[in-house]
C-alpha cells in the first residue's frame, strides 16, 4: 500500500503539486511537437490513477488547449487497479482509456516507480539466486549461471516503448544509479520499514530495486532513441519551477497554502525526494532544439561515453 497509512510514500503520493508541475513539462513537450491534435499521455504502473487525476485536473483548469489535445491512456495488467482508476477518472469520461497492450501513438510515455518495480534476477559473482522450499519455509538457493542480464524485464518493456512510440517522449522518474556498481538486492519495505527478508510478509511488502539507468539509456538507444535529458528530481523541478512564467504560476499553486508548500518541500529538498530520486527523458523522432526540456535546464552534462 502506498502513502502515509501503507508501506511507502511515492511522489504521486505526497500529494496534488507532483503532477501539477508535470503538467508544465508535458505542455512544453507538446508545443514542441507542433500541438497535435491528438496528443497521447501514456502511463505504466498507474496504480490507483492518482497521477492522471492531479495532471487531468490541472490541464483542464489551467492549461485548457493543452487539455483538449489530450488523450490519456493507461495500460493496466491488474484489474483490480483498472477499476480503482476507472473510479477515480470517471469525471473525465472517454478522455481517458485502457488499451489492453501498448499501441502506436503521438506523445509521452510516463511512469513514476516503475522500472524498480519490474521483476529482477538476483546475480552476483557468477550465482544466482532462486527460490527453493526448505521444509514449509521458502530458503534462497543459489547456483552459477553463465552472463545473464539482471534487469531483462525493464529493457524489454523499453523495447516495447520503442517500437510504438511514434514521435516524442518517455519520461521516467525513479531511484537508481547511472553507472555506479551496486549492491544487486532488493530492497523488502512494509509500514515505512525495511524488513530483512523478501520471504517477510510476503504478499503484503513492497520488493523494488534500483534502477540501473545506463543500461535503460543503452537500450533505448539502440532504438534510436536519444537522450533528451537526465537530472535528480530536485534540478528536474527547480529548471520546471523557474520556467513557470516567471514565478508567478509557482506563486499561485504555493500562495497561501502550507500544505502546497510542505508537499514542495518534500519533493525537492535533497534529503527527502529531491537526491533519491533521478528523471530520465528519451526522445524520437523529434528536431533536435538547443534548449533542453525544461525540468533538463539544470542538469549536469551527461558523459555519452560510459
Ligand atoms: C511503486 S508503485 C508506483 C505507483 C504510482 N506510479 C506512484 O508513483 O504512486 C509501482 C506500480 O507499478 C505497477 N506495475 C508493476 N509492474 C507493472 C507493469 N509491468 N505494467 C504496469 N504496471 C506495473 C504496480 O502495480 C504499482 O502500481
Amino acid at each position: 500500500m502506498i502513502g502515509r497509512k501503507g508501506d511507502y510514500f511515492t511522489n504521486v503520493s505526497v500529494g496534488p503539486l507532483f503532477g501539477q508541475l508535470l503538467v508544465a513539462q508535458f505542455c512544453e513537450i507538446w508545443e514542441r511537437l507542433g500541438k497535435p491534435a491528438d496528443f497521447v499521455i501514456l502511463e505504466q504502473g498507474a496504480h490507483d490513477g492518482q497521477f492522471a487525476l492531479d495532471v487531468l485536473e490541472f490541464a483542464q483548469k489551467r492549461r485548457p488547449e493543452f487539455f483538449d489535445a489530450l488523450r490519456y491512456r493507461i495500460l493496466e495488467p491488474f484489474p483490480i487497479l483498472e477499476q480503482q482508476q476507472r473510479r477515480k477518472l470517471e469525471a473525465f469520461g472517454d478522455k481517458v482509456e485502457w488499451p489492453h497492450s501498448l499501441e502506436p501513438f503521438t506523445g509521452i510515455h510516463f511512469s513514476n516507480e516503475l522500472l524498480d518495480a519490474m521483476p529482477v534476477r538476483l546475480i552476483s559473482n557468477g550465482t544466482e539466486k532462486f527460490v527453493g522450499l526448505d521444509g514449509d519455509k521458502f530458503v534462497f538457493v543459489e547456483r552459477p549461471v553463465d552472463k545473464t542480464i539482471f534487469n531483462q524485464a525493464a529493457l524489454e518493456s523499453i523495447d516495447q516503448i520503442a517500437a510504438n512510440l511514434q514521435r516524442g517522449y518517455m519520461i521516467a522518474i525513479d531511484y537508481g544509479v547511472l553507472d555506479e556498481e551496486f549492491e544487486r538486492n532488493v530492497q523488502v519495505r512494509a509500514r515505512h520499514r525495511n524488513l530483512d527478508s523478501p520471504f517477510e510478509q510476503i504478499g503484503y511488502a513492497d520488493i523494488t530495486t534500483s534502477v540501473h539507468w545506463r543500461s535503460i539509456m543503452q537500450r533505448a538507444q539502440a532504438h534510436g532513441l536519444r537522450v533528451a535529458g537526465f537530472t535528480d528530481q530536485h534540478h528536474f523541478l527547480t529548471g520546471i519551477i523557474s520556467q513557470f512564467e516567471s514565478g508567478d504560476r509557482t506563486q499561485s499553486l504555493l500562495a497561501n497554502s502550507p500544505k502546497a508548500k510542505r508537499e514542495l518541500q518534500t519533493l525537492f529538498h535533497p534529503e527527502m525526494l529531491g537526491r533519491a530520486f533521478q528523471v530520465l527523458a528519451l526522445e524520437k523522432n523529434v528536431v533536435r532544439e538547443t534548449n533542453p526540456l525544461v525540468g533538463f535546464k539544470f542538469a549536469r552534462q551527461l558523459d555519452e561515453s560510459s
